[in-house]
């Protein structure tokens, strides 16, 4: 691919360093401008990676940026989203999609009128650790699935991140701040989800920060902060989901996989490597070579990956539609836990291609360099 698509950045803050780092390392993808609401945060970036720092408006109206990509907090992504494919640019948002349904449908149906592509992190299932995964289930090494878990147990961000009180608020909360990785694995590897259920709690209704520059500050929990999920896959898998900040220690896998014929225990969702193992009857447990392809932090793939498939007229697998099948789940296992109930997802949405082997390489750097 010799044509590379421009890109804007919106949002300078703690995630916008690799995003502007793995901008410039990805042939499909040409990093232009930044903005953030305080300007000098844009600037100090705009500085320190040589491109330009614009006001958000004026970044959103530049026609020479086709791709915005938003690194806002939850909150502010669907304004910013929907006012990026009012400018008639294409867009890649970091997760949530958005925080309510009504905005997350706003979003893709926009993109879609305008004939626009709405794209949506995680991209950690495009990593190596993920797709190795899906060419196991693929090739059928664990026969047919029935059940998988996913668990993400921690105490909360107010440990290291500089503004963690977002966490805290609607939209965000283990279940919309990490549950996204953990539910695109899921849906990624397994198809969508046709029943949830679900139990949530606020253990604990203040926090206090420990990290700078807010550091004894208290923070109002104002959504819940330990979730359980339980979740009826289309193909009849069952599966099981903890996202908590409540969790000081555990020793559960992130990501496991059970199939009629053998077990795959994947790796955090969170991140694009292994490992990976498998279990199979003749064999036990065995560690599985990673599949050739992104293993370290390569925030920005699916922005890569965006920009290939609209060069080439198809579909890009980061999609909108599987952002908001995300979406749609998480708020129907709190409003499950909440009614006491099972409920339907109103959405669906494809599985997406495996990533093919010569898909999105990119300029290797010295580790030293990064
Ligand atoms: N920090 C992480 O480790 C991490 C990892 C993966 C994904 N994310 C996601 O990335 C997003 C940003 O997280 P972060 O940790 O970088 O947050 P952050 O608070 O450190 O940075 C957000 C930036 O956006 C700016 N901003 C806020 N509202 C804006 C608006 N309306 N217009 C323009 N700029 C605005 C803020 O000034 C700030 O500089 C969130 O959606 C988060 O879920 C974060």
């Amino acid at each position: 691919m010799n044509e590379k698509m421009t890109v804007g950045i919106v949002g300078c803050g703690n995630i916008s360093d690799i995003y502007l780092q793995n901008c410039q390392r990805f042939p499909e993808l040409a990093l232009l401008a930044c903005a953030d609401a305080e300007p000098a945060r844009a600037e100090a970036k705009a500085a320190e990676f040589g491109i330009r720092a614009l006001p958000v408006t004026e970044l959103l109206a530049d026609p020479a940026i086709e791709i915005v990509i938003n690194l806002t907090p939850p909150a502010a992504h669907a304004a910013i989203n929907l006012a990026a494919l009012e400018a008639g640019k294409h867009v890649y948002t970091e997760k949530p999609l958005a925080i309510s349904r009504e905005e997350g449908r706003r979003t893709v149906e926009l993109a879609r009128a305008r004939g626009l592509r709405i794209g949506s992190a995680p991209d950690t299932f495009l990593g190596a650790g993920l797709q190795t995964c899906r060419q196991l289930l693929d090739a059928g090494a664990i026969g047919v699935p029935v059940a998988a878990t996913a668990f993400m147990a921690g105490h909360g961000p107010e440990s290291w991140h500089p503004h963690p009180e977002f966490f805290y608020k609607r939209g965000a909360g283990p279940l919309f701040d990490v549950g996204p990785y953990y539910l695109t694995a899921l849906i990624s590897l397994l198809g969508p989800v046709a029943r949830v259920t679900g139990a949530a709690r606020i253990s604990f209704p203040e926090r206090r920060i420990a990290s700078q520059p807010h550091a004894g500050e208290l923070i109002q929990v104002e959504t819940p902060t330990h979730v359980v999920g339980v979740l009826d896959f289309a193909s009849g898998v069952v599966a099981t989901l903890i996202t908590s900040f409540d969790m000081w220690a555990a020793r559960l896998p992130y990501f496991e996989i059970y199939g009629s014929e053998g077990t795959l225990s994947g790796p955090d969702p969170n991140t694009f490597g292994g490992p990976v193992q498998l279990w199979q009857s003749k064999s036990g447990w065995q560690e599985v070579p990673l599949v050739q392809g992104h293993a370290e932090n390569s925030r920005g793939l699916g922005v890569a990956e965006l920009a290939r498939a609209l060069r080439a007229g198809r579909p890009h697998r980061a999609s909108g539609d599987l952002a908001y099948h995300v979406l749609d789940v998480m708020h129907a296992i709190l409003e499950a836990s909440a009614a006491g109930r099972h409920l339907m997802p109103e959405s669906t949405c494809e599985r997406p291609a495996p990533l093919g082997k010569d898909e999105c390489s990119w300029t290797q750097i010295n580790a030293d360099e990064r």
